[in-house]
């Protein structure tokens, strides 16, 4: 078999972005820090942040200011941000530094492998994600990352009551996660309202992008039960 034949279907294209001297500077000098290594290691929330807090996974924080204000307003919780992109890594380790959050750490790779490996049954709080990429054409829809595999991945990591918040301005991916949930009867919805967003998440840059299209946006809270 072929390499490309046994690849898994990924979320995300690995750009080349250009990274700014801001950003590298973060990388170089917040690493060590702020970010945690994949591997085959399981996280010891308490050890990293000494402290013992309710623990939650943001997948794709993009540039990092939302999780950031996040992590700032939800300060009974620990944040571990995971995203793939060298830029957002290096501007919200920046912003780690400069808003001295002591509650949020990063993990460089992919989320669903960080999950695999890295994070222990029953052990999440809760899950955001947040203006997942559509991938709406109909041929690429395979790409997207809430799939029926990865709500199973995600039901696993929850406690019992922990919850999984996903925010997306496509209706057709909002009704596509919505149907997936509707299977999934460890899932109960907590808002009835899908389009009211809840007071802890700020706006983010993608759902500025989206609004100024006349997007609608769909916030969907679903608990463990
Ligand atoms: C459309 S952006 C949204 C960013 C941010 N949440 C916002 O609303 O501005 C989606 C992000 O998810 C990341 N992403 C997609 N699949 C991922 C995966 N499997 N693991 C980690 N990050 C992923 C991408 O790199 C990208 O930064």
């Amino acid at each position: 078999m072929t390499i490309s034949k046994i690849r898994p279907i990924r979320s995300y294209v690995l750009r080349q972005g250009r990274l700014t001297k801001y950003q590298l500077k973060g990388i170089k000098l917040l690493s060590p820090i702020y970010t945690i290594p994949f591997g085959n290691n399981v996280l010891e929330w308490e050890n990293i942040f000494k402290s013992e807090k309710k623990r939650i996974i943001e997948i794709g924080f993009g540039m990092g200011h939302t999780t950031a204000e996040i992590a700032k307003i939800i300060r009974n919780s620990n944040f571990i941000a995971i995203d793939v992109h060298s830029p957002g890594v290096g501007n919200l380790l920046n912003i780690i530094k400069e808003k001295d959050i002591k509650n949020l750490r990063i993990i460089q790779h992919d989320a669903v492998e960080v999950l695999e490996k890295m994070v222990l049954d029953e052990s999440l709080d809760a899950v955001h994600i947040f203006f997942p990429d559509p991938w709406h054409k109909k041929r690429h829809n395979k790409r997207r990352l809430v799939q029926q595999p990865f709500l199973e991945l995600i039901s696993r990591k929850l406690k019992k009551g922990g919850y999984i918040h996903i925010a997306t301005d496509w209706d057709d991916y909002a009704n596509w996660i919505i149907k997936l949930f509707e299977k999934n009867l460890i899932y109960k919805p907590r808002n009835s309202d899908f389009s009211k967003k809840p007071s802890y998440r700020p706006i983010t840059k993608y759902e500025n992008r989206g609004v100024n299209l006349g997007h609608q946006v769909w916030d969907m809270i679903f608990v463990k039960s």
